[in-house]
Formats: C-alpha cells, structure tokens, sequence
C-alpha cells in the first residue's frame, strides 16, 4: 500500500503487523529511544482544520524516528483554493518524502493520494479517522491482550472517528455496537462494508439508538464530540438532540465493571462526557492520546521504509 487513506484499505494482517510494530516501537522508545528509521526522510502536514494531538504526535514521531516534519497551517496552502490538490500534490511530492493532511471532505485526501509520488496519511476527514483508530486498536489491545471478541460500545453520533473505530474493530475481530440518536447514523455504506470485515473476522456490528442497552456487556465505552469541525452551524440543535447520550457515571455503571472508557479528544466536558468519568477509574483518555504517537510511528515505518 502506498497510502494510508482509510483502515478498509489494509487486510487483518497488515493492521495486526502495525500494531505489533506499534507495541515494539513504543517499548523501544520507553527503554530509552528509537533507532533512526526514518533519518533523512520529511513529512509535510497539511491542516484545513485545527488540531492538537495529530500535529504534535506526528511531529514527535518523526523527531524520535530521526526525520522531521513540516507543518502546514490551513491558512498557507488553501489547498483546493489557492491552488488546486492535484498541483499541491505534484509540487509537494518533489520536496518532502509523505504527506499527511487533516482536510474536510474525503475525496479531497483522496485526490492528494492520486496526484501525489509519494505516500499520503490521512490524518482525518469528515469520513474517517484511521490514525485515531491505530491508537484506538493499541489501546485496546494493551488494555485485553487482545481485539478479539472485546465488546466495543460507541455511544453518540455516528461521526468519522464512529467509522474507523467500526471498521477497526470489524477487521481485528471485536464486537462493535453504537447507539447513536435517530438521524444521526453511521453512513449506511460504511455499514455495509464494516458487515463485511465483521463477517469475515468473526465479529459482529450491532446498531442500537438506546445507551443502556448499548452499553450492558461492553469492555470499552467510548464517545467523541456530539459536533464534529465543520458542523459548526449545527451545534445548538445537537445540544438539544443528544444530551441523552452523555457517557457519564450512570451510564458506566451499566458496562462490564472492568470497562475502559475512551475519547479521541478533544472532549467537551459536561457535553459528551463529564469530568467524573473522564477524570475516573475507568478513563484510559490519556494513554490513549499518548498512543498516537506511538501508533503512527508504525504507519510512518511501514509507509517509508523497504521491507
Ligand atoms: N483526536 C485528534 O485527532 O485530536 P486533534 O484534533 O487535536 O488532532
Ligand atoms: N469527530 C471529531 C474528531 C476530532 C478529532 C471531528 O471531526 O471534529
């Protein structure tokens, strides 16, 4: 694969070998450092939207992997604006060694992917989330050893970051349910190709609009904002739509009594999640952040190193 554009592209087995390279290079990188897999190489980041964890996680990975980075604000490029994607990835490609790029409609990192020579990472999309979804995976593996038969429960809208995490858990076979509010579903496509990485792997996608019912049995309990960047128009009506959907001590005292509870963050305490159990026992939020980093390390080796 030169791209790593959504987790429906990779077979169980090239997922499985990153994570397990994930978990490797963490371990390295915990006893001291990483050897310089990636000296000389540059990635660009490309932003149209804001972001924290995906900037410095990224930029961090290349630093302890020996390379560097670039970050390019959405106010710079104006990709598809200033100038159109296909000259921004043909220019692009003659400077650095990847791109990744945080951009709001799909097909646009799509179109980067197609014009560009070299590998491009997306790093979000208003479809999905691979990179959250690798750290999301490693997280839970840490967690059970294991994805297998893992119940997975996402609880809120059925949003980019809903997706990959389904289709994650649809290829390294743990259960995903979702209970999200009436007309705020997984896009039905996604629904059909997570039943088929389900099928294949021998696991199972429930979609639910009732939390408590979603929640009974699960091993992980996770949420993201109730309005995803560039919904911002919407917001007042969602505040009113999902209110019932708060991931909070109630509603985690129905899970398994080991459940971990995860968010991709940013939160919206008092919305989506409240600081008792953000803050809790059961809260893995900041390990799983951390795990960004840790996850795209093996993204970055596996798109820029000879195997
Ligand atoms: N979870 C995530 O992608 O965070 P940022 O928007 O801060 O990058
Ligand atoms: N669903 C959120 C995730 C942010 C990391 C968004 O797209 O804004």
């Amino acid at each position: 694969m030169k791209d790593f554009i959504a987790i429906g592209d990779y077979a169980p087995q090239q997922l499985q070998a990153m994570l397990d390279l994930a978990v490797r290079l963490k371990e390295e990188w915990q006893a001291g450092g990483n050897a310089p897999l990636l000296q000389g190489k540059t990635l660009a980041m490309i932003f149209q939207k804001p972001s924290l964890r995906t900037r410095v996680s990224f930029d961090m990975a290349m630093r302890h992997l020996g390379g560097d980075a670039l970050y390019l604000s959405p106010a710079e490029i104006g990709l598809g604006k200033r100038e159109s994607i296909a000259d921004v990835a043909r220019v692009v490609s003659g400077y650095v060694d990847a791109i990744m790029a945080r951009v709001f409609a799909h097909e646009h990192v799509v179109e980067l992917a197609k014009w560009a020579s070299i590998p491009v990472i997306n790093g979000l999309s208003d479809y999905n989330h691979p990179c959250q979804a690798m750290a999301d995976a490693l997280t839970i593996y840490e967690e059970f050893k294991t994805l297998k038969g893992i119940n997975v429960t996402y609880v809120g809208d059925g949003n980019n970051v809903a997706v990959s995490l389904m289709f994650v858990c649809a290829k390294l076979g743990a259960n995903f349910t979702i209970a999200n509010p009436e007309g705020y579903d997984l896009p039905a496509e996604a629904v059909n190709l997570g039943r088929k990485f389900a099928a294949e792997s021998g696991s199972t996608i429930t979609l639910l609009n009732d939390p408590h019912q979603a929640v009974h049995n699960a091993d992980v309990v996770y949420t993201d904002t109730w309005t995803s960047m560039g919904q911002e128009e919407e917001a007042e009506k969602r505040r009113r739509v999902f209110p019932p959907y708060q991931v909070n001590a109630t509603l985690i005292a129905e899970a398994r009594p080991h459940a971990i509870v995860m968010h991709c963050l940013p939160a919206h305490r008092g919305e989506e999640i409240t600081d008792e159990v953000a803050d809790g026992p059961h809260s893995r939020l900041f390990p799983q952040a951390h795990n960004r980093m840790h996850a795209q390390k093996a993204v970055l080796v596996e798109l820029l190193t000879e195997k």
